[in-house]
């Protein structure tokens, strides 16, 4: 599924809709260049699950876990993540919240297969976003979200 956003406002609010249809264990992984509208969507997931407090670039620290009234959102950032070694090392749990991944394509080898993928890509002011389900869980979610969306 294509779908253009034409306002950070509205990349939030398709990150919203995606956070209001997916449940624990799912794994999104965000695609596209430094500014592209990863963190801004993340932060629109991050509503829909109820987390408060606010969603952040976790690039320093790389993986940041949020707790909200309708579940938790781990929300890592893999820029600056080097080698699949240094990934393993991290031992993140992928299993109990909804796993958010910027920069997810670094690391993709070590990622489960079902994930749903969102490609950010700029055009002018706007952004394309792309989704594509891999794996059947990530297919539920994905025909949830074009319901929805
Ligand atoms: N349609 C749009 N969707 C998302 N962001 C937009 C849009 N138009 C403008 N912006 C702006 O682009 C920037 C996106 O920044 P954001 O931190 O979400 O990117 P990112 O992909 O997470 O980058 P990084 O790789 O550095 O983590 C914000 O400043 C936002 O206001
Ligand atoms: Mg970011």
């Amino acid at each position: 599924m294509i779908v253009r956003s034409d306002s950070a406002e509205r990349t939030r609010e398709l990150g919203h809709v995606l956070g209001s249809v997916v449940g624990p264990g799912a794994v999104i992984v965000l695609v596209g260049e430094l500014g592209a509208g990863k963190t801004t969507f993340t932060q629109g997931l991050g509503g829909a699950l109820g987390v408060r407090e606010p969603v952040t670039s976790p690039t320093f620290v790389v993986a940041r876990e949020h707790r909200g009234e309708r579940g938790d959102l781990v929300h890592v950032d893999a820029y600056r993540v080097h080698s699949l070694q240094e990934w393993d090392d991290l031992d993140l749990d992928h299993e109990h919240g909804v796993f958010v991944v910027e920069w997810g394509d670094r690391v993709i080898s070590a990622l489960p297969e079902d994930h749903l993928t969102v490609a950010f890509a700029e055009a002018g002011d706007a952004r394309i976003l792309e989704f594509t389900a891999h794996g059947p869980t990530s297919g539920e979610v994905l025909a949830a979200f074009e319901a929805a969306a």
